[in-house]
């Protein structure tokens, strides 16, 4: 069969190929990924089928129905992947900001009755078509950045109808355009009102009366495990139940304290823990070791810096330490209400020490581990889904220098270019 896209003379073809197989980049191979100079993918329907230098392209494979695209000596690489996301929700929480800039802590505004529990009251008083509208808007400008695979948490219902109308409504929105959309299920993100003081109890109800109708619907269980929240014990017990009932695991933790959730979730094997702004160099060496480097810890920069926080996750210690390392936005009302997945990498080599090497592959391959996709996206290698961006620079380097800029010129998903 003839290639049915072609994108070709790329200045700097970032592969992302060249590592393991078989676990997230960890340590060095964090950043001796292949780059191409002068390459090209070549792609059949929506899929990738060749990438090489350009003086190696089989030219018998370019007909007249080859749509080609010209990378002009620009950046080319893999769509991005958003692994961390709190995709569905009503309202906004502006007001809260003028209290977040007067001094007021996230975790006093939460148990206040604000922060999450706020954005629950108007998720629960807003409708399905709402929800989606929403989400809609969302993808919208994920794809607008680039991002072609996101990750959607529940976790704004907190009781059974809504949360299953959040998952549902993730479904919708993933189906509804091009993006790949991944479901989490987040109900343990904090206590709700109507289990007030019971936080055991409503794990339990979570457990026994939603879990179930999820098998098969959402591939990842998620917890909050906080003050405030749900404690390193709740955590486990529930955790355990989730993976009993056949999920793969996902904690958000050691965000604002030293707990050791993540080192608890990591145990359990989860697939990631996120967050991780208090996680230890120590810590995070005996998780690689004990998960045999299968664990990804994905690092949310923009959080600390919305949350008018000093400290950020040690990532470069992470990496040195053989941890994987993944970058998201942890897009969401409360703690980061950004979807400029590109200024997140800038600020983790700013404030997290990582390389612009590095960075591109937290965004890319080890996003696509930490929500199990990293056979369908992720790298430019035969084989995966044809999701490709184009770039307005003309070397990696310029990527995380352009400070909150958008470096995106076209965006491919599945092997067609998008509108944006
Ligand atoms: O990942 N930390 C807990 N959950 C979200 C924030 C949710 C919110 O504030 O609405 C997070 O930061
Ligand atoms: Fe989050």
């Amino acid at each position: 069969m003839a290639y049915t896209l072609l994108v070709r003379h790329c200045g700097q073809l970032l592969t992302l190929a060249g590592g393991p197989t078989d676990r997230p980049l960890a340590g060095a191979a964090m950043s001796n990924w292949r780059i191409i100079t002068d390459g090209y993918v070549a792609c059949e329907e929506g899929q990738i089928v060749a990438v090489g230098p350009m003086q190696e392209l089989d030219v018998k494979q370019v007909t007249a129905g080859t749509a080609i695209i010209e990378g002009h000596g620009r950046v080319v690489m893999p769509g991005l992947v958003e692994c961390h996301t709190h995709l569905v929700f009503g309202g906004n929480r502006a007001h809260e900001f003028q209290r977040k800039l007067q001094g007021e802590a996230y975790l006093d505004i939460l148990a206040s009755g604000g922060g999450i529990l706020s954005t629950v009251r108007a998720t629960r008083a807003a409708s399905e078509e709402e929800l989606l509208v929403n989400a809609m808007h969302q993808l919208a400008g994920f794809r607008h950045y680039g991002i072609t695979t996101v990750e959607a948490k529940s976790g704004y219902g907190l009781d059974r109808e809504t949360e299953l109308r959040l998952v549902r409504v993730a479904g919708t929105a993933g189906h509804c355009q091009e993006a790949r959309v991944v479901r989490t299920f987040l109900g343990a993100h904090v206590v709700p009102p109507e289990f007030k003081g019971r936080a055991a109890d409503y794990l339990e109800f979570l457990a026994t009366e939603v879990l179930p109708a999820l098998r098969g619907v959402t591939e990842f269980v998620d917890v909050f495990c906080e003050e405030g929240a749900f404690s390193v014990e709740e955590a486990r017990a529930y955790l355990k139940k989730a993976k009993e009932q056949g999920f793969r695991l996902k904690i958000h933790a050691e965000q604002l304290h030293d707990l050791g959730g993540c080192e608890m979730a990591a145990e359990l094997g989860a697939t990631s823990i996120d967050h991780c702004d208090y996680l230890t160099p120590e810590a995070a060496a005996r998780i690689a070791q004990c998960t045999q480097g299968q664990t990804v810890a994905v690092l949310l920069p923009l959080v600390p810096l919305f949350l008018r926080q000093e400290r950020y996750a040690p990532g470069r210690q992470f990496i040195d330490a053989g941890l994987p390392v993944a970058i998201s936005t942890d897009f969401n009302p409360g703690s980061c209400p950004s979807k400029n997945l590109w200024l997140a990498l800038s600020v983790a080599c700013l404030k997290m020490g990582l390389t612009p090497l590095e960075a591109l592959a937290a965004v890319t391959l080890n996003a696509a581990w930490a929500i199990g996709q990293e056979q369908e996206c992720g790298s430019l290698e035969p084989g995966k889904r044809a999701d490709i961006l184009l770039l307005d620079v003309p070397m990696y380097e310029e990527i995380p220098y352009w400070l909150g800029e958008n470096p995106v010129r076209e965006v491919i998903i599945g092997g067609v270019r998008v509108e944006r």
